[in-house]
């Protein structure tokens, strides 16, 4: 099936790779507001505004939201467009490396990197973004556009609320962890986490309060 990108940058980017490798769709470029001509080795179709027109005229089934963490409003929109738009499906990217139980859920349009491991009776939410070597244990619930970056991990029974950043390498213990959160690089998670809090350090302290859409 032909796929198209929406958005070309670092996200995109990894997207592609896995997409390549699970050779089950067919990259026809991507859609972006900054960039012109070619973005890898694939044509920039259009602006991100007329995907919808483009892909029916080139015949594209398959999207995926490749905007990252920093375009997080730019990301929630599209992802809800797209969820509404019943002539294109949303399609996940997963990298072969990922070992995915049988037993675990996956929603639609996730990206998951190399080497990430998500554990039986674990839950994905729909358009997340698990980068690489992360590892989800089991019976974790994730919800919608969660962001955790390479290397964090997540014990048992975990929970995130949607649109949750977990930086690079922090570690999440048995823990309930609010909406619109950010985990710290490095942290170590030991407590529940309200929506809405900026935590970091080991033990992972609250930091701050986010304004109301004020993301990483
Ligand atoms: C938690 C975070 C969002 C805080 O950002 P911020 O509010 O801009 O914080 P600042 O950079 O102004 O740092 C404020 C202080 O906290 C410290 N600090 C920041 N992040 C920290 C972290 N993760 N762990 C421990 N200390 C941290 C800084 O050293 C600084 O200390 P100082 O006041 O003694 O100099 C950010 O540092 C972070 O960890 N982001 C995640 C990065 C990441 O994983 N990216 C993934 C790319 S794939």
């Amino acid at each position: 099936m032909k796929v198209a990108v929406l958005g070309a940058g670092g996200l995109a980017k990894v997207i592609c790779d896995a997409l390549n490798l699970e050779g089950k769709h067919e990259i026809a470029g991507f859609f972006d507001d900054a960039k012109r001509g070619r973005f890898l080795k694939y044509p920039i179709l259009g602006r991100c505004a007329q995907y919808g027109e483009l892909c029916r005229k080139l015949k594209i089934r398959a999207i995926i939201v490749a905007f990252g963490y920093n375009f997080l409003d730019k990301r929630l929109s599209y992802c809800a467009k797209i969820g509404r738009d019943k002539k294109i499906k949303s399609i996940n990217a997963i990298h072969p490396s990922a070992v995915i139980s049988p037993g675990a859920e996956i929603g639609k349009g996730v990206y998951i990197g190399p080497g990430v491991i998500v554990n039986p009776g674990a839950k994905i939410g729909d358009n997340s973004v698990i980068w690489s070597g992360a590892i989800i244990e089991h019976d974790n619930l994730i919800g919608k556009n969660v962001f955790i970056c390479p290397g964090a991990r997540t014990a048992g029974y975990v929970s995130l609320g949607d649109n949750t950043f977990v930086g690079m390498g922090a570690n999440i213990t048995k823990a309930r962890i609010g909406k619109n959160v950010t985990v710290g690089a490095g942290s170590l998670v030991l407590d529940n986490v309200k929506s809405d809090k900026y935590v970091f350090g080991v033990p992972a302290k609250i930091i701050r309060t986010k304004k109301s859409c004020s993301y990483v």
